[in-house]
C-alpha cells in the first residue's frame, strides 16, 4: 500500500516500525483519523507485525475508541480491567507487585479464538529499563529449512491457561484452552508464521512426550534469535500496536523495585488455521 497520509519508519528489515503523519512531527491517536488513516494504520500492523507511537495523550474513552476500529475488544478471562472500563486491562508493577511477563508469548493464545492484537499505552515508566521486545514469527518461519517448514506446517498443539492462571475460582472465572496448528497462515498477509509459544504451548498432538518437548524446546530457541527482533524503549505516552497473529513479545523485567503502569486494549481475533503456502 501507498501511504498518503502516515509515514512509516521502519526499526528493521524484518519487525517493527514508527509511525508518524506526514508534514507533521506526529499523529494524534486521540483526534479524529480519517477511514484512509485507519486503513493505512492496519496495514502498516500487518507488514511491520508490530507498530509504535510517540508522545500520545489518550482518555481512556480515547484509548478504547481507537482499539475499536480495529475490531470488537477484549476482556481478558482472568485478569480484571479497570473499574467502569472492563476493556482497559492495566499492567501494574511496583515494589510489591511484580508483574513482568518475561518470558515470550502470544497473548492468551490459550482461547479457541485468540487476540488479533493489543495497542498498550505506557502511563508510569521506571527511570530507566521496562523495556519490551517483539519478535516476527514470520521471520522466524522464514529461518527454518525447508524440510522443518514442512514437518511442521502438519503439525497442531495444545494450549491451556491452567498451568498459568491457576485452577478456576467459579462458574465464571474461565480457564480456556485450545488445540492450533503449530504453523499458522495470516489471515491478511497469507503468511505463515510459528504459532507456539512458552508460556501457553503444553505439547505437541500425536507426539510422545520427549518428542514434543524437544521440538517445542527447539522453537523457544529458534526465536531467541535477535534478527527476528526489535527492542522498543518506553517513553511517557508512547503506544505499542502488535499484530498477535505474527509476533511474540517479552517484557524486560530489569527494573524492580520502580513502578511501571500499562493501559492495554485488546481486540478480539479468529481461530487460526494453517493453508499450504502455494508461493513458497
Ligand atoms: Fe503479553
Amino acid at each position: 500500500m501507498e501511504y498518503e497520509t502516515i509515514q512509516v519508519n521502519k526499526m528493521g528489515p524484518e519487525i517493527g516500525a514508527e509511525i508518524s503523519a506526514i508534514g507533521l512531527a506526529g499523529i494524534d491517536l486521540a483526534g479524529e483519523l480519517s477511514d484512509q488513516t485507519f486503513a493505512e494504520i492496519d496495514d502498516a500492523l500487518v507488514q511491520n507485525q508490530v507498530i509504535f507511537f510517540r508522545d500520545q495523550r489518550l482518555s481512556l474513552e480515547q484509548h478504547i475508541r481507537f482499539g475499536r476500529h480495529f475490531g470488537s475488544l477484549h476482556v481478558h478471562p482472568v485478569a480484571p480491567g479497570i473499574e467502569g472500563y472492563p476493556e482497559i486491562l492495566p499492567l501494574h508493577s511496583d515494589d510489591k507487585v511484580q508483574y513482568s511477563a518475561s518470558a515470550w508469548h502470544s497473548d492468551v493464545s490459550c482461547d479457541p479464538e485468540p487476540n488479533l492484537g493489543a495497542i498498550l499505552y505506557a502511563k508510569v515508566l521506571p527511570e530507566s529499563g521496562g523495556d519490551t521486545m517483539f519478535c516476527s514469527m514470520q521471520a522466524a518461519y522464514r529461518g527454518l529449512s525447508d524440510k522443518m517448514q514442512h514437518f511442521l506446517s502438519g503439525l497442531e498443539a495444545a494450549h491451556s491457561s491452567t498451568h498459568v492462571f491457576g485452577p478456576s475460582r467459579g462458574e465464571k472465572d474461565k480457564r480456556p484452552s485450545a488445540v492450533h496448528p503449530v504453523i499458522r497462515t495470516h489471515p491478511v498477509s497469507g503468511k505463515q508464521g510459528i504459532f507456539v509459544n512458552s508460556v501457553f504451548t503444553t505439547k505437541i498432538i500425536g507426539m510422545k512426550p520427549k518428542e514434543s518437548e524437544a521440538i517445542l524446546q527447539f522453537l523457544y530457541r529458534h526465536i531467541e534469535t535477535p534478527e527476528y527482533h526489535v527492542r522498543f524503549h518506553w517513553e511517557l505516552g508512547s503506544i505499542a500496536f502488535w499484530d498477535n497473529r505474527s509476533t511474540q513479545h517479552r517484557a524486560i523485567a530489569d527494573y524492580f523495585p520502580q513502578t511501571r503502569t500499562m493501559h492495554r486494549v485488546t481486540i478480539n481475533g479468529e481461530a487460526p488455521y494453517y493453508k499450504p503456502d502455494l508461493y513458497y
